[in-house]
């Protein structure tokens, strides 16, 4: 019989949502939570549509995964030319590059609908002067949510006070109506949210009435799924950094072999591959100064930089059932004298999977190049 994994995809989103904000903050004023209130803002505008189930999961998905191309962009864009401005860049003529990527990406997520054409089409512009020059009538339904749904959230943070906030989102869509955003949209948002109901997106209690809506249920994926879904995010975290483009593959792919080959049954071998492709997810929320800083690094930048395994393990605390995977992944920088990080775990405190989890990290770190090998 062929063994299956169950995975909480929608968590898993969610929590790499976090680790895109990181990035998008880079370029544009967001704040955090951006990825969430994204979705929260999408899946209320839905009900418009009565959308529901498994398309409403499916929005939700892309919203939390809007801009999972970001870091692709941005390191591809870079290699090309060192000295380009990124801000201006994506708010110009070059957003449609991590678009293109990022449909590319999220074909490897299991969508349970059509969810074709979303992500590609997500800056379009209902006037038909967004990057592709795609008019309302040609853009998916749930790309003109999240296009709303994206600029209202900066549009709604650029406001220092709640009332102001609120004003000027309602000034935004209605000078933007026709333009920017089609009526059907603007109408859709004007039916989920008042003035009173928008605030949750301050105050932070959306991030509960979000789970509430799209109800965080485990999914049985094959091996296959399984391995995309991964590869996936292993991908996002990869393109962080140039000097690392296949280092979290690499691990999966070893750690997946290292353990079928000392026997553990499929399920764990799989679960080796999940918590490897993830183990430096916490990277996304470290800056390339440090990461690929060719010199050694001062006292202040290390501690920076050894911060990443304690947010790969903060970050997957997120996702249910994720407990073993999370710290197969998070201890790969522990130590058996109990002189590793973040937490300083001694022999005692180290299982297999993770002490095989911190040998497949060094081996696949020696095994390419660094900035600062020498
Ligand atoms: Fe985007
Ligand atoms: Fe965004
Ligand atoms: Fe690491
Ligand atoms: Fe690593």
């Amino acid at each position: 019989m062929k063994e299956e994994l169950s995975i909480d995809i929608v968590g898993l989103a969610g929590t790499c949502s976090y680790a895109l904000d990181c990035i998008e903050a880079e370029l544009v004023n967001i704040k955090n939570k951006h990825g969430k209130r994204v979705a929260y803002i999408s899946v209320c505008m839905a009900d418009y549509w009565a959308i529901q189930d498994d398309a409403l999961q499916d929005l939700a998905m892309c919203a939390l995964l809007h801009d999972n191309a970001l870091t692709q962009y941005i390191s591809e864009e870079l290699e090309k030319n060192p000295v380009i401005d990124l801000e201006k860049d994506l708010s110009e003529e070059k957003t449609h590059l991590h678009c293109i990527y990022g449909e590319k990406n999220i074909t490897k997520i299991p969508f349970k609908t059509d969810v074709s054409n979303v992500i590609l089409y997500h800056h379009e512009h209902a006037d038909g002067t967004g990057p592709f020059q795609k008019k309302w009538q040609e853009i998916p339904l749930f790309a003109r949510i999240i296009h709303l749904a994206d600029t209202i959230d900066i549009i709604a943070n650029s406001m220092e006070s709640d009332s102001q906030r609120w004003n000027f989102v309602c000034q935004s869509l209605l000078k933007n109506k026709d333009r920017l955003f089609d009526s059907e949209c603007v109408n859709a948002f004007i039916h989920a949210f008042t003035k009173e109901s928008f605030m949750c997106l301050s105050d932070g209690s959306f991030e509960t009435r979000l789970w509430e809506i799209i109800p965080r249920q485990k999914q049985i994926f094959d091996w296959e799924t399984c391995k995309n879904v991964a590869d996936f995010f292993a991908k996002i975290v990869d393109y962080k950094s140039s000097f690392t483009s296949r280092h979290s593959i690499g691990v999966a792919e070893k750690a997946a072999l290292f353990a079928q080959y000392i026997g553990f049954d499929s399920i764990n071998v799989q679960k080796m591959y999940l918590a490897g492709a993830l183990h430096d997810i916490g990277k996304m929320a470290v800056g390339n100064e440090i990461l690929e800083k060719p010199d050694k690094l001062t006292d202040d930048e290390f501690s920076q930089m050894k911060n990443h395994a304690g947010y790969t393990y903060l970050i997957l605390s997120d996702v249910e059932d994720f407990e073993e995977i999370r710290d197969w992944a998070a201890f790969h920088h522990e130590k058996l004298n109990g002189k590793g990080y973040p937490f300083g775990k001694n022999a005692d405190e180290l299982n297999e999977p993770e002490r095989i989890m911190a040998c497949i990290d060094i081996y696949q770190a020696l095994t390419e190049d660094r900035p600062y090998k020498k």
